[in-house]
């Protein structure tokens, strides 16, 4: 059997502030990321320059949305819908990242993303993650739910193009040094793990494969990676920085 490449997730969220910048940023992220045949990198770009960019680098690079629509078309002002998306080359999309929950997405609003965009054949990265953590164990409790409740009613047959990004959300944006523990990353995404099992089975949940998201840098990508067995990595500030990014990737494609 082939072993799937390592999946890095560029976030680059509404940054940078220019066209320029981001031509910039993304001519660099393209000649770093032909350096690490081993690693898939999807970047996942503002929608203005979404569409630009994914016409002209097809084979190399895949593009993600940061959101989508539950609407397919119609009087919907400022909203993107998922075929919208494919049809301009864009092949994922994350979904519930904490930012846009933070503007009021709720689980029932996500839930009804993921599966809009999973039925026009999106590739979902699901974003989930607790706000603080408790020595009761009480954030266990609101992952659990926040992850059933997202993916209530996806059915089974659109599991092949699901991912889970855990980014606890008091993770993010902060130096490196304050990203997760390796050791409290692996015991969380077994119980994610176990979480998607409890919905889907042991055979078709324990498939899904998870990403860790949260002040990700080239220093601590491998051991996030490897010690904290996730599947790939879902990278903000880092992926904003073409030698960085090149690092980080090059840390991880052996
Ligand atoms: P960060 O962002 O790598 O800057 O912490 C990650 C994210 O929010 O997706």
């Amino acid at each position: 059997m082939v072993k799937a490449k390592t999946l890095v997730v560029a976030n680059w969220k509404m940054n940078p502030e220019t066209y320029k910048e981001a031509e910039k940023i993304y001519a660099g992220s393209v000649v770093a990321l032909k350096k690490a045949s081993k690693v898939k990198v999807v970047l996942c770009l503002p929608y203005t320059w979404l569409t630009d960019f994914s016409h002209k680098e097809k084979k190399v690079v895949s593009f993600g949305a940061q959101d989508a629509s539950i609407e397919v078309k119609g009087p919907h002002t400022g909203e993107v819908s998922p075929t919208m998306l494919t049809s301009s080359g864009v092949e994922y999309v994350i979904l519930g990242h904490s930012e846009r929950r933070a503007l009021g997405e709720t689980d029932e609003l996500v839930s009804q993303k993921v599966s809009a965009s999973l039925k026009t054949g999106l590739r979902v990265i699901l974003c989930v993650g607790e706000k603080t953590r408790d020595l009761h164990g009480d954030y266990l409790l609101f992952l659990r739910h926040q992850i059933i409740n997202s993916l209530n009613k996806i059915p089974k047959r659109y599991l092949k193009k699901l991912i889970v990004a855990y980014e606890p959300v008091w993770a993010i944006g902060k130096s490196d040094d304050e990203a997760m523990n390796v050791r409290d990353l692996h015991e969380t995404s077994i119980f994610i793990k176990k979480a998607l099992a409890e919905i889907y089975g042991p055979v078709e949940g324990m498939k899904i494969p998870i990403l860790y998201g949260g002040s990700v840098s080239h220093k601590n990508a491998k051991d996030l990676l490897t010690l904290g067995e996730v599947q790939g990595l879902l990278v903000g500030r880092e992926s904003l920085n073409p030698k960085k990014f090149e690092s980080l990737l090059l840390s991880i494609n052996g």
